[in-house]
């Protein structure tokens, strides 16, 4: 079986989805999950930059990497490239509704759908906010993580 490919998406992708393109890679290695992992922006915004140093401080400080990662915009291609596409909040799961082929719809989830325990339905946007938004992204998406990878493991067995 080919790995999963799996793309995250917020709105700028250089603070919620490059932290879940982070996590996710090495959770998902921990658990012995071959996946391949993108992100990508609703927005257009920062295209080329690299994660916000925010997301970088409160990540690196807890082993993950965002080496490699620069800021792009979602396009047509990837509903066709991807079988997951996975929507930081109700906003960006719209947006990418809106962009989808019907036949790739079934590909879009929120990602605190796999998280139910947290009782939160959005990562919410950290960017104006101070560092402890950072910090409390950062455990939703390790949370919705571990969700996400067990939900594909039951699906692998
Ligand atoms: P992200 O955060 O969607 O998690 O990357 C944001 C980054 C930039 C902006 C908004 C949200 N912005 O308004 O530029």
């Amino acid at each position: 079986m080919t790995s999963p490919r799996i793309l995250f998406v917020c709105l700028g992708n250089i603070c919620r989805s490059p932290t879940a393109e982070a996590v996710f890679k090495v959770r998902a290695r921990r658990a012995g999950l071959d996946v391949e992992v993108d992100s990508a922006g609703t927005s257009g915004w920062h295209i080329g930059q690299t994660p916000d140093a925010r997301s970088i401080e409160v990540g690196e400080s807890r082993g993950y990497s965002f080496a490699g990662q620069n800021s792009r915009e979602v396009c047509r291609n990837d509903f066709f490239l991807f079988d997951h596409i996975v929507a930081m909040d109700s906003a960006n799961l719209e947006a990418l509704t809106a962009l989808c082929p019907p036949a790739s719809l079934h590909k879009l989830s929120k990602f605190l759908s796999f998280a139910p325990e947290t009782g939160i339905e959005d990562v919410p946007d950290p960017y104006y906010g101070g560092n402890d938004g950072f910090t409390k992204v950062l455990s939703l998406i390790e949370s919705a993580s571990d969700g996400l990878i067990q939900s594909l493991q039951a699906k692998r067995d």
